[in-house]
């Protein structure tokens, strides 16, 4: 399945009758399974229905780092962003991808 940044947007947990949804490098992983993480008042719910991909590099929960791009980004984290990739890889189905 293909997504805009604006229809990966509805699945940002806030409506508990749709699957919860974070991409990481432009891949989307339904993170459903993650509800204490990624929903409502969990402490990773900035991440949710967006690319979180630069905010986990960064390891930052700041908003304007919350997008997809991975522009002046160091080769450390890059590494950490790839270990958050192979993180959510084993831990939960990709479903799509972000276009
Ligand atoms: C004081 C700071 C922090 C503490 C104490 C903390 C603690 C934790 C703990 C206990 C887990 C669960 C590990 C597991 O059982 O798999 C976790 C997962 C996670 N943390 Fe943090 N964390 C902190 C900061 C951050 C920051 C700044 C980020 C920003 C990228 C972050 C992103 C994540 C993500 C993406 C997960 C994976 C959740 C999942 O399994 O889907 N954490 N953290």
């Amino acid at each position: 399945m293909e997504f805009s940044l604006q229809q990966l947007k509805q699945f940002d947990g806030s409506d508990a009758s749709k699957p919860i949804y974070v991409a990481v490098k432009g891949r989307v992983f339904d993170v459903s399974t993650g509800k204490s993480f990624y929903g409502p008042g969990g402490p990773y719910c900035i991440f949710s229905g967006k690319d979180a991909s630069r905010a986990l590099a960064k390891m930052s929960k700041n908003e304007e780092d919350v997008c997809a791009s991975l522009d002046g980004l160091t080769e450390k984290e890059m590494g950490v962003l790839n270990d958050w990739e192979k993180k959510f890889e084993a831990k939960y189905p990709v479903i799509g991808r972000v276009v």
